[in-house]
């Protein structure tokens, strides 16, 4: 009797202190297996007397149910601590990066636009922006060019089939339909830059069908074709990080601006490179003005009081010039080796005083 009870504890708290499955196995071997402890107990029923089975046999046989039992529930046990240590150890950290260096690196395109807005952040100037898809009001009539205009034949503009609200839809020809919406949500003064994508239908070494422009506006009381030129010379300079950029401007005409200023900066031959400085030749930059008073009139403002300047350029032009890139259809390939040439730093922030000099 003590003999079943003490066998029973004796398994039982062997069972519950086996560490691995295979520990758990070799005791269910050694007490059910064929050759095992409980297994012969149960053999002895078949000679006990019929009293003596009505006794000894639950007792034998709530011993195997329980070592059964408990082997079964140890087995669990240790199955599922496994099954947690491997989903443990072999996890994925889905937030770390695919490669452990990044292999792309800053558009020149971004980083001009970056260093422009830098720039024009420093004189005062805020970031204003458009939308892409325009209406042919804010790309053309607001801005002095009415439908019958000569000026809209020369944008080889692609138009959408389909009017809105009575409006042609079109892509931007250029970021001056900017100059309209910031007129005629914001109160002037006004100083604003507006880079951003637009569309000509023209490719070739120097035009790309999308392209980037950047449109600057003033609008203030009192202002002249003096504060233009100033304006243009500081950011040129600081752009070009030179001191001896020298601008010449020409008499031009754009149907938004009056009187309108093309402006050409002058360049040197150095090692027969063209370097920006100097004034051996002239390179056109930009174009430029007085805002027209019919665009000031059109934007809801009275011209009588408020004057402005406006000017707009492009920034992958700029990006050639300042940079020495000379296939402006290769800024569109999205080929990763010209990007490395030309490239930036992913990592770099252009300031005042570093990647733009003041
Ligand atoms: N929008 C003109 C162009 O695309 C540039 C310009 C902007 C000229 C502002 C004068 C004033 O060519």
């Amino acid at each position: 009797m003590t003999d079943l009870n003490n066998l029973k504890t004796h398994l039982l708290s062997q069972v519950d202190a086996a560490a691995t499955l295979d520990s758990v196995e070799a005791i269910r071997v050694h007490a059910l297996g064929k050759q095992g402890e409980i297994t012969a107990l149960l053999k002895t029923l078949g000679k006990m007397s019929p009293e003596e089975r009505l006794v000894e046999g639950p007792r034998i046989h709530d011993l195997r149910e329980s070592v059964t039992a408990a082997i079964a529930a140890r087995k669990e046990a240790l199955e599922s601590a496994l099954l947690e240590a491997r989903l443990a150890s072999e996890k994925l950290d889905m937030t770390l990066p695919v490669l452990p260096e990044p292999q792309g690196s800053v558009h020149p395109v971004s980083q001009v636009m970056d260093e422009l807005a830098e720039i024009f952040a420093d004189l005062g100037f805020s970031v204003a922006t458009g939308p892409e898809i325009e209406d042919d009001w804010h790309n053309f009539s607001a801005l002095n060019i009415p439908e019958t205009h000569p000026a809209r034949a020369m944008h080889d503009t692609f138009y959408f089939p389909d009017e809105r609200n009575g409006h042609r839809m079109l892509l931007r020809t250029h970021t001056s339909p900017v100059q309209i919406r910031t007129m005629t949500s914001q109160e002037p003064p006004i100083r604003i830059i507006a880079p951003g994508r637009v569309y000509r239908s023209d490719s070739d070494a120097t035009h790309t069908p999308m392209f980037h422009q950047i449109e600057g506006l003033v609008i203030d009381r009192g202002i002249n074709l003096g504060h233009l030129k100033w304006t243009l010379e500081t950011f040129l300079k600081a752009f070009f990080e030179r001191d001896d950029i020298v601008l010449r401007l020409r008499p031009s005409y754009f149907p938004f601006t009056e009187p309108s200023v093309e402006v050409d900066v002058g360049y040197s031959v150095e090692k027969g490179q063209r370097v920006i400085g100097g004034s051996e030749g002239w390179m056109e930059v930009l174009g430029s003005g007085m805002v027209h008073p019919n665009v000031i009139r059109a934007c809801g403002l009275d011209p009588e009081e408020w004057q402005g300047f406006a000017f707009g350029t492009g920034v992958d032009r700029l990006a050639m010039l300042k940079y020495g890139m000379n296939d402006l259809r290769a800024f569109f390939d999205g080929d990763l080796r010209w990007l490395r040439h030309y490239g930036f730093s992913s990592l770099d922030v252009p300031t005042l005083s570093g990647g733009v000099g003041a």
